[in-house]
């Protein structure tokens, strides 16, 4: 079974709207707002995508988006899942480390993004790879849970700076 990384295309948003409605339990995007992302200059999918050795249809096992703003080297991390018959096996890893390389091509210095404060799974997750809570967000998703802001250093020099102000 081949896995691959690539660009999300515009023919992917059927595909990104399913595996959004079975990944996600709240806070879904809507799938305007899916192609809006989809086409918008300032922001960047990445899709896991599977092909079966039969030549069968490739399905979608995961995407992630960044948001970039003008006038800032912070990118955002917007959203980020993968198919819940694919967890475990690293693919949520190796997504979010090609989603920092991504980031950092773009010049990008510092990776932000939100996590709600219950999800256990993803919160480890960030900060194995070095994100750090910088933010209580209180009330932040739909249903009243809260989150953590957290961010992590891109660059190298930057990481190490991060580290001495503890
Ligand atoms: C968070 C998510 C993307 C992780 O994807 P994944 O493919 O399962 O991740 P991986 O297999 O790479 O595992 C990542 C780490 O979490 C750990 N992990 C995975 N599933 C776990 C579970 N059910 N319980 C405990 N730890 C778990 C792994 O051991 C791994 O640890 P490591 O960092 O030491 O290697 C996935 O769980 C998901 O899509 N969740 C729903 C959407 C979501 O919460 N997105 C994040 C929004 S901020």
């Amino acid at each position: 079974m081949t896995v691959t990384l690539r660009h999300a295309l515009g023919r992917d948003l059927d595909a990104l709207y399913r595996l959004e409605q079975v990944a996600f339990t709240g806070d879904r995007f809507s799938r305007r707002q899916l192609w809006h992302l989809l086409n918008r200059a300032h922001a960047l999918t990445l899709v896991v995508e599977q092909r079966p050795p039969d030549g069968g249809p490739p399905r979608l096992l995961g995407y992630g988006t960044l948001l970039f703003r003008r006038g800032t080297r912070r990118a955002r991390l917007y959203s980020f899942c993968v198919h819940p018959g694919a967890r475990g096996s690293g693919l949520g890893r190796r997504l979010l480390e090609t989603l920092e390389a991504e980031a950092l091509a773009r010049d990008a210095e510092v990776l932000g993004l939100e996590v709600r404060a219950d999800n256990r799974v993803a919160l480890g997750l960030y900060q194995r790879m070095g994100f750090r809570l910088e933010r209580w967000l209180d009330d932040y998703y739909e249903d009243g849970c809260a989150g953590w802001q957290m961010a992590k250093p891109l660059r190298a020099e930057q990481g190490a700076a991060w580290a001495r102000e503890g």
